[in-house]
């Protein structure tokens, strides 16, 4: 068959506006980047408490190297569950507070993996309109239908839960803290509906890990909802500096995804350098609180500032501020001019936000300073003069 309708599908892409491509880094992750062969100050990355480059980190990598090697050699079902992985789990699920963890080679994976497992066809998901693309696609791998509620929207989810078949097997699932729009989910609510009308609920923590709780264990923690969530899924790549995924739960939760779950079944254990970051990260996450407060005023130094540029970043809560511009031309942009200027703050546009949604999204590190927020405030201040 001919190939060359990927050549169109390419140009119908560009004629859109919506190319991508890859943008090049030859630094270590930090504050600052060298990007595409230019040093510029970071505000694009999840690595909100700054330790993908902790030597804590490094070292345990190392020396897991050392004594285990590099690979894990095989499936986690097969030969590759080595002590690390259980040590690994033990440790996330005594941090969430939880009987168990299980840990999954990604968040993309794990979404689509636990969503498919826990229901399937007759049964509802109930699922909040900004999710991530991997709680959408296990949506949709889940079989199960799926109601969308508006964005935070409890009245619909009440309604929805109303309406939905006796029978069925029903789970909410959100994000905690909305990956592209920095805002909270409004769980207590959430939780109190699922208990009302008999609904599991299931949270993806993927930006709130590391960031909010008294020791970084998350909104659920935050909030003293342990026990009354029954799936919380976080990732290990973001705050936590390295690669990788977990779901915390009952024992029989893990039990069942270790048996059922195919995304955690059909591939290769990740490796034990992997899991070694992971330990050590989450030390010191625990140990070093500083690191979230750092993080807290570098958001307030930067948000405030922005808003008295004049800039709207709407309901956030978080390290993650996006200033919505709209038009995805128009934000790419005021991205490249920000670039231009040595700022580094994605434009993201459709599919990964909505249509007419496009937005900068700028996300804040613990590690920047105060002279590079001061930076960045001139540079958005010289671009929106020059726009
Ligand atoms: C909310 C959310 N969930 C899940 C993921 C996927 O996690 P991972 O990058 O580990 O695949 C991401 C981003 O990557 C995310 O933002």
């Amino acid at each position: 068959m001919s190939t060359s309708f990927i050549a169109s599908e390419l140009q119908r892409i560009t004629d859109a506006g919506l190319y991508r491509r890859l943008r090049r880094v030859e630094s270590d992750q930090d504050s600052t980047l060298t990007l595409d062969g230019r040093e510029v100050i970071n505000l694009s990355s999840n690595n909100y408490l700054g330790i993908a480059n902790h030597p804590a980190l490094a070292a345990a990598a190392k020396e897991a190297i050392d004594r285990y090697g590099c690979g894990s050699g095989a499936s986690r079902l097969i030969s590759g569950n080595m002590a690390l992985h259980e040590e690994l789990e033990a440790k996330l699920a005594e941090f969430k507070g939880t009987q168990a963890a299980l840990v999954f080679n990604s968040g993309y994976q794990a979404n689509t993996g636990i969503l498919s497992t826990l229901v399937g066809d007759g049964d509802v998901i109930f699922s909040d309109a900004l999710n991530h693309a991997s709680i959408i696609d296990g949506c949709r791998l889940s079989r199960a239908r799926t109601q969308v509620y508006r964005h935070c929207d409890l009245g619909q989810l009440e309604q929805q839960l109303k309406d939905a078949p006796s029978g069925a097997r029903k789970l909410i699932v959100t994000e905690t803290i909305f990956s592209m729009d920095g805002d909270e989910a409004p769980l207590v609510g959430v939780v109190d509906f699922a208990e009302k009308f008999n609904a599991m609920v299931m949270v993806d923590e993927a930006h709130a890990t590391g960031v909010f709780g008294a020791n970084g264990a998350g909104v659920v923690a935050k909030l003293g909802l342990g026990e009354r969530v029954a799936i919380q899924m976080g990732t290990l790549g973001k705050a936590l500096g390295g690669f990788g995924a977990y779901v915390a739960g009952s024992a029989a939760l893990r039990d069942l995804l270790i048996n059922r779950c195919r995304s955690f079944i059909f591939t290769t254990a990740l490796p034990p350098a992997v899991m070694a970051m992971a330990l050590a990260a989450i030390d010191l996450v625990k140990q070093e609180p500083e690191r979230r407060e750092a993080l807290s005023a570098n958001c307030g130094m930067l948000k405030n500032g922005l808003i008295q540029l004049g800039f709207e970043l709407g309901q956030s809560e978080s390290p993650i501020l996006p200033l919505i511009v709209g038009d995805a031309g128009k934000c790419m942009k005021f991205s490249e001019q920000l670039l231009a200027n040595g700022v580094f703050a994605q434009g993201i546009r459709p599919p990964t936000v909505p249509p007419g949604t496009s937005r900068v999204r700028i996300t804040l590190m613990a590690t920047h300073t105060a002279g590079q927020i001061e930076r960045v405030l001139k540079v958005f201040e010289e671009v929106k003069a020059q726009a």
